[in-house]
């Protein structure tokens, strides 16, 4: 009987350790794993929330295929665009950038919202800046206004600002030329969201001033056809495609297998 007794005491001590392990291992993720409700920034941001999830892993392969193509040439500045409207550019952007500014070396990173029609920037990062790049190139506020943070520190924004008539001169101006030369200067790292190069210029005129052009291609909706010819625009415009990369890949591996192994 006594001896019952002790492997039931045994098997609950047992039963109760594992609870708290369990517990241990939840309140570590915690750490690592920021609480969605205490932040504005958007749950899509996920370099923001989850440096271990598979999709940050993604960024990091990015982040790595990018370092590395400034071996021969620094690629301090580049672009981010696409073919068409909503592949994924913004979002991409966002979390290039957030996984650029996490190296281990933290490296001072700049985000440009250069999509002056519809950027969304501020709107993923639930921040209401509403001076930004149309403005310093108009000459209707300086940088210091308009340049903000949120809690990376290495990490700054430039809005996109108000809609101007003219975004296609604004970005073609001696304003932004000077704007980006002061800005390589001062950080390691400068990428520009800008609007899909088929429906208009403006992406041309920014990547021929930059180091070069990175291109959102969504997976399984854009055409071969209608990609080959947003290259070829760029190539018009002189802005060089130093890479692709794909949106909306399903995976089917399951993301708890990917961790451990
Ligand atoms: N890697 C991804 N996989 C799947 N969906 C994605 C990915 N990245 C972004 N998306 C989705 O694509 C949609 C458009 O995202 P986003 O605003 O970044 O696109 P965009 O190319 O910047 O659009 P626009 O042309 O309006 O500027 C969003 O619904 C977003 O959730
Ligand atoms: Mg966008």
């Amino acid at each position: 009987m006594g001896k019952i007794t002790n492997a039931l005491k045994k098997a609950a001590d047992e039963r109760l350790q594992r609870i708290e392990r369990i517990n241990r291992i939840r309140e570590n993720d915690t750490l690592i794993i920021k609480k969605m409700g205490d932040s504005k920034v958007d749950s899509r941001i996920i370099a923001y929330f989850d440096p271990k999830a598979l999709i940050t892993e993604q960024y990091k392969i990015l982040r790595t295929n990018i370092l590395s193509l400034s071996k021969n040439k620094p690629q301090k500045t580049l672009i981010v665009t696409s073919s068409i409207h909503s592949e994924g550019k913004t979002i991409t952007a966002l979390n290039l950038a957030m996984t650029l500014a996490h190296a281990t070396h933290r490296p001072k990173v700049l985000l440009i919202d250069a999509d002056m029609r519809r950027g969304r920037v501020a709107k993923y990062l639930g921040v209401d800046q509403k001076i930004g790049l149309s403005e310093v190139l108009a000459g209707k506020a300086t940088l210091e206004e308009a340049l903000f943070h949120i809690d990376v520190e290495n990490l700054t924004f430039l809005a996109c600002g108000a809609v101007p008539d003219n975004p296609a001169e604004l970005l073609d101006s001696d304003a932004m030329k000077k704007l980006l030369a002061q800005m390589r200067n001062e950080f390691d790292h400068i990428l520009i969201d800008t609007p899909p190069i088929v429906s208009v210029t403006d992406s041309g005129i920014v990547g021929a001033q930059t180091d070069g052009v990175v291109m959102v291609v969504q997976a399984s909706r854009t055409q071969r056809g209608v990609v080959k010819h947003a290259v070829e625009l760029l190539n018009q415009a002189h802005a060089k495609v130093v890479g692709y990369i794909l949106t909306n890949i399903e995976y089917h591996l399951p993301e708890y297998i990917y961790r451990y192994l």
